[in-house]
């Protein structure tokens, strides 16, 4: 009988599959080690199962305690099926940036989720590394996984990912590509294939923002980390895990790029990943137009593309994040103003009007909506609807002022601002404000986006 134990035994010996139609054909042949074959669908399964076998075999997690992590999901997914099969609970802390199919899944797991701010420094009391560390101190009878800086990570990869990969390839692999995280797939598996063959090159790919690779060249970061969407890989500090002598190069990816591939990788080869793996296809790819000789290059694909539905694989989100082609993105506020059919004033109630004075003027401008201005400050907007439900309900009377019913769900936009940052102020309630060049005051709802994309797009 072939039959696995449990399903924490399916973890590792993933496929490794040629790529044959997003990388340049001819000189080099890509291989991607598709991780996304693990349970938890994610290359982590391998580090949550080996640093949890190793802390019940230094006795550091007694039966019933509580494993901790700081996870950006995939880490959290692999020690909640170790947990669930070892009897074990579980609380993660993640930043707010990850997707919510991610922190779902491991609710669904019955772990306790606690998220994080990812704008804040490491050392910020709300950083994500904080908060696990500061639960690890009030939790009894817990044990931290601190994929960071627990070696065991480094050596999961080392015993597995790396000899897989070698014995998969036959020992023919010139090239190692993998996008650098916690360290732990780059430095371990690094280790045993340079064990094996010590002029194979290893590449770390980091995304643009991480400070990674300066720490690399420089030991020190010279541009200052900033936030970016391509999960799961790139630090804003050096986990203790690396080791660069195990790296041999670093290339760069931005998220466009990053994301755009995903979108080919699932079109083009049927591989539906997630960003990281995407990012480190671009990597191998750009890698490979430094090699003069012919060479196998193999790329790790650390998780798949279900997590990221709601981003990667969303064309609102592609679109709204510049990653997309959108025809909104090409056009500005000033272009749908100066292409308004009829010349609009803009019709302003003031604070003091009444009730009945503003349903006047809505009524004989024939406009829905209008900002109110105290002198010349603007306080906010008021629509019809605003007046009527009160009106309908009896708790405004005609003669009262309109100052209560006021919302405030108006912003104020550039003349040369894009359509397309426009239209997800829009979607989100609020009404725009623009000042053309005389300072003249022009309003755009919904109903002026739809009536020029129908007529100029
Ligand atoms: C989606 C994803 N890709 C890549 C990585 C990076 O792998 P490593 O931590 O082994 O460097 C991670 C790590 O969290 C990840 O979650």
């Amino acid at each position: 009988m072939k039959i696995f134990n449990n399903i924490l035994d399916t973890v590792g010996n993933t496929p490794i599959v040629k790529l044959n139609a997003v990388v340049p054909k001819g000189k080099h042949s890509f291989y991607a080690k598709v991780e996304y074959f693990n349970p938890g669908q994610s290359v982590k399964d391998r580090i949550a199962k080996y640093i949890v076998e190793q802390a019940e075999h230094r006795g550091e997690i007694k039966p019933g305690g509580t494993i901790i992590e700081a996870t950006s999901g995939n880490t959290g997914l692999g020690l909640a099926i170790a947990a669930t099969i070892k009897g074990y609970k579980t609380i993660f802390v993640m930043p707010d940036k990850i997707s919510e199919e991610k922190r779902a899944i491991l609710r669904a797991y019955g772990a306790k989720v606690i998220i994080t701010p990812t704008a804040v420094e490491p050392e910020d009391p709300r950083s994500y590394y904080s908060v696990a560390k500061k639960l690890v101190e009030i939790t009894p009878n817990c044990f931290y996984a601190n994929q960071y800086h627990n070696p065991d990570n480094g050596t999961a990869h080392y015993l597995a990912t790396g000899p897989e990969i070698w014995e998969q390839m036959d020992g023919k692999i010139d090239v190692f590509v993998a996008g650098g995280g916690t360290g732990g797939t780059i430095t371990g598996a690094s280790k045993f294939l340079k064990e094996k063959k010590k002029d194979i090159k290893t590449i770390c790919v980091d995304p643009i923002g991480s400070i990674l690779e300066d720490l690399f060249r420089h030991g020190k970061a010279l541009t200052p980390a900033h936030t970016y969407k391509i999960e799961g890989v790139g630090e804003d500090f050096l986990p203790s895990v690396y080791d660069f002598k195990m790296i041999d190069d670093f290339i760069k990816v931005d998220d466009k790029s990053a994301y755009v591939m995903c979108r080919d990788l699932v079109a083009k080869e049927g591989l539906c990943v997630g960003s990281s793996s995407a990012m480190a296809v671009v990597g191998a790819i750009r890698y490979s137009e430094k090699l003069d000789k012919p060479s196998n290059i193999v790329v790790v694909l650390p998780d798949h593309g279900r997590a990221y539905m709601s981003k990667a694989f969303n064309d609102t989100w592609m679109q709204d994040n510049g990653f997309l082609p959108s025809p909104l993105n090409a056009r500005t506020v000033g272009n749908l103003i100066e292409a308004r059919k009829k010349k609009v004033d803009l019709v302003v109630a003031k604070v003091d009007n009444t009730v009945i004075e503003t349903v006047n003027l809505l009524k004989t401008k024939g406009v829905s909506q209008v900002p109110v201005f105290s002198d010349h400050n603007l306080m906010g907007i008021i629509d019809e609807s605003d007046i009527l439900l009160p009106l309908a309900q009896g708790k405004i009377k005609p003669n009262d002022p309109i100052i209560h019913l006021i919302k405030g769900n108006i912003i104020w936009v550039n003349w040369d601002e894009s359509l397309q940052k426009t239209s997800e102020h829009l979607q989100q309630g609020f009404v725009a404000l623009v000042k053309d060049q005389k300072a003249n005051l022009h309003i755009v709802t919904k109903i002026d986006l739809l009536e020029y994309m129908s007529q100029n797009l």
